[in-house]
């Protein structure tokens, strides 16, 4: 657990929630989807910003389990984007040392996203420089609750004693189980909420709340963030000494 003696230090794990895109896209008269075009070109920025930043960890999210609400327009439009990314950034992303890895329920995916996310985590998967979680199909509630009928799986089958379930137990049954809990949490565009995000890692994270649009979010935006993580206390509910 970081403690005072860590003040200064920047965040390992850096969450983002990466919203505005439609806001951005209407303000120019065109439409949503042009905003998650611009999006998605951020992302790969961001991206690259983050070794020099002492980032280690970076996790988008991409599509809540909320977002099939939205018309079928954006939502096929959104698909075929992460369908088109993924085939066409996954050798930078090797090249660049970043390993890259899916969370949220790839059920309702369709199968071509789905092997194209199977993909690029096998070919990623040596690498260390960046570890890049992409949420898609995400939400926290769902995520604790798929984790608890694992978890629950395990104690009818006897694996588990549930006198030994504890605070450490459920994190293993979570998509994020190989994950560090994020240290910072960026919302963009000016919205002041977590929206069903990481529920359980978070508990103890620093949040960042800003007005800027997820597709002027630029790596200059980004050092500021993560400068000003270092000059917080982090204490996790106990005293400074
Ligand atoms: C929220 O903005 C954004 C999304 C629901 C999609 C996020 C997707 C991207 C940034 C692009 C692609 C990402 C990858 C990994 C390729 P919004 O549409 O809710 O914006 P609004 O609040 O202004 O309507």
């Amino acid at each position: 657990m970081t403690s005072e003696a860590d003040k200064g230090a920047g965040p390992r794990h850096v969450a983002i929630i990466m919203d505005g895109n439609g806001r951005w896209a209407q303000s120019r008269g065109r439409p949503r989807l042009f905003g998650h075009h611009a999006g998605a070109k951020r992302v790969r920025q961001i991206v690259e910003a983050c070794p020099d930043l002492g980032v280690k960890y970076l996790t988008i999210f991409a599509f809540s389990t909320e977002n099939w609400k939205r018309t079928q327009v954006e939502v096929a439009g959104l698909m075929g984007l992460f369908r088109r990314y993924i085939s066409k950034e996954a050798r930078a992303l090797k090249d660049e040392g970043v390993r890259v890895r899916f969370i949220g329920d790839r059920v309702r995916l369709d199968d071509k996203l789905v092997s194209l996310m199977d993909e690029l985590e096998l070919l990623t998967c040596e690498n260390e420089k960046v570890h890049l979680t992409i949420a898609l199909n995400y939400g926290g509630r769902d995520e604790v609750s798929r984790a608890t009928k694992r978890l629950a799986q395990d104690v009818a089958a006897g694996r588990l004693d549930p006198a030994d379930v504890d605070e450490e137990t459920l994190p293993r049954y979570l998509d994020t189980c190989v994950l560090p809990d994020p240290d910072l949490v960026i919302r963009t565009s000016g919205e002041a909420r977590i929206s069903n995000f990481l529920l359980w890692q978070s508990a103890y994270a620093e949040y960042e709340f800003i007005d800027t649009l997820w597709p002027d979010f630029s790596p200059e935006i980004f050092a500021g963030l993560v400068g000003n993580y270092g000059k917080r206390d982090r204490r996790f509910g106990g005293v400074v000494a």
